[in-house]
């Protein structure tokens, strides 16, 4: 497996399975890039990778669990040993997790588990890879949101999953700073909803397939200098905030 010094440099967290597997497969399937396949389980990672790489696919699987600073410390140092730069960052990896009957400190935990991979998980690897992300000629950040997590739309879904829809609100006004800060530098930063996919976070009750999920993170994660920063949108077109 070669690189070329062209190669696009692409981390995608959580991309052993489901929507972030997808986005790695379509990704690695274009001309010159190059993924980086995150999995905070080194063999799920490996595995995964293989079943890309034998199909003459671009990837390498790379460990990185998201709540841990030094799993995000070691893979950042990684990521800037082997190609001294990081080109797109998809913020995929998240977690749903039981919210019903549950209460007191068992609540607070589920709180602070879930908040702690989708919300300051990606926030933090967001931060820690920035400096490499400066080193690209053409930064891209995607973050893996929900509609559910549409203040607009809220009454669409009516008191649902409440933990894990404001843990991705918190993630859309972090991708909004960072799309800011980094507007007037060009960087492409927004927030993609895959839709209601077909993968493990949801026992596989989703309508559609992860590879469909994948489609506008990959249009996201490809945008040319033209392209819009600082946008919540699905593969329909925008989302209402
Ligand atoms: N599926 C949907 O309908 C849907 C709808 C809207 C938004 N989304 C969003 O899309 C993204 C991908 O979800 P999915 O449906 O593809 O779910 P999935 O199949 O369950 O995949 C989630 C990925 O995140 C990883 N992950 C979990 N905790 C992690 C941690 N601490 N550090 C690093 N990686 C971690 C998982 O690793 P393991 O394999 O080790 O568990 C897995 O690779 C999520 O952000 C989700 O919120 C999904």
């Amino acid at each position: 497996m070669s690189t070329s010094i062209a190669s696009k440099i692409v981390l995608i967290t959580g991309a052993n399975q489901g929507i972030g597997f997808a986005i790695a497969k379509s990704l690695s399937s274009k001309p010159d890039y190059h993924v980086l396949m995150g999995s905070r389980d080194a063999q799920r990672g490996i595995d995964a990778a293989k079943k890309l790489q034998e199909q003459g696919l671009h990837v390498e699987p790379i460990t990185i669990d998201v709540t841990s600073d030094e799993s995000i410390a070691k893979a950042t140092q990684q990521v800037m040993n082997q190609f001294g730069r990081l080109d797109v960052l998809i913020n995929n990896a998240g977690v749903s997790l039981k919210e019903d009957g549950i209460s007191g400190l068992e609540l607070r935990k589920v709180y602070q588990d879930t908040f702690a991979v989708n919300t300051f998980g990606a926030a933090l690897t967001t931060e820690s890879f920035i400096p490499l992300l400066k080193s690209s000629p053409t930064p891209r950040i995607v973050f893996m949101s929900t509609v559910l997590s549409s203040l607009t739309n809220e009454q669409r879904y009516p008191a649902y999953l409440p933990l894990y829809r404001s843990s991705k609100s918190a993630l859309n006004m972090l991708m909004m700073h960072y799309a800011s800060t980094y507007k007037d530098a060009g960087w492409k930063i927004n927030a993609s909803c895959p839709g209601y996919c077909a993968t493990n976070l949801n026992a596989f009750a989703g309508m559609d397939t992860p590879d469909n999920g994948a489609l506008n993170a990959v249009r996201l994660a490809t945008l040319g200098e033209d392209g819009e920063t600082g946008t919540f949108s699905n593969k329909e077109g925008v989302v209402a905030w």
